[in-house]
């Protein structure tokens, strides 16, 4: 069954760069992002984990812990880590977990066998601290991601959980945010001093709660 935003990222134990992990456990109170990626040794997947060990101390700031997978065995992942390192000059410093029985792959359908029936295509679950699913992406293997949109995208959920408001299309942070519709006016004036910019009755703009100098213009 395929997983959906809301439902419980499913537990697992697997053996990873960093040993044997519980997941639920290992996530603890953080967020959490679980990836993977086709294979290791290959240019795509090389230049995307280059990009999240680069990113680890801003998904660390944010609360986020990292971990990849791929169906490669443990010694793989650990040769490999010397090519991530030498691409990005980071070297490689969040767990990746080695998949080579596909337990954890089947159980989070990461292998689309109509695309490649051995190998994981591109995912990300984005798991919130109550355990649950916040965001899924998955990309075709010949197509890297964008991690700094993930990183966007956290910003956001973070936002949501913490200050009832979401955020428009194209939104980078500091940027205005938008007073959730189920918020009253009146519940807005007492969470939102900055006061708000009503383009629609259902569509009001305030500065990022989280942003010194952000304006609702
Ligand atoms: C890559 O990382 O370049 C790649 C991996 C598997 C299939 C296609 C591309």
């Amino acid at each position: 069954m395929t997983l959906q935003l809301g439902d419980i990222a499913p537990n697992f134990e697997a053996r990873t760069t960093e040993g044997l992990i519980r997941f639920h456990e290992w996530l603890g109170d953080s967020w959490g992002i679980l990836f993977s990626h086709p294979r290791d040794f290959t240019p795509v997947c090389t230049t995307e984990l280059s990009a999240v060990a680069t990113l680890k101390p801003e998904f660390a700031k944010r609360n986020v812990k990292v971990i990849g997978l791929s169906v490669d065995p443990l010694h793989r992942h650990r040769r490999w880590a010397d090519d991530i390192r030498d691409f990005g000059g980071t070297a490689l410093n969040f767990p990746i977990i080695g998949d080579d029985h596909q337990t954890v792959a089947q159980l989070y359908g990461m292998i689309h066998p109509a695309h490649d029936e051995l190998y994981t295509v591109r995912t990300v679950f984005v798991i919130g601290p109550d355990k649950k699913i916040k965001l899924t992406l998955t990309y075709p293997q010949t197509t890297g991601r964008n991690f700094d949109e993930i990183l966007r995208v956290i910003e956001s959920l973070q936002l949501t959980h913490t200050h009832s408001v979401s955020t428009p299309a194209n939104w980078q942070k500091g940027e205005a945010v938008i007073i959730l519709p189920s918020i009253s006016d009146e519940a807005a004036k007492d969470k939102f001093k900055a006061g708000w910019v009503e383009i629609k009755p259902y569509l009001r703009l305030t500065p990022d709660p989280t942003a010194q100098t952000a304006r609702a213009s």
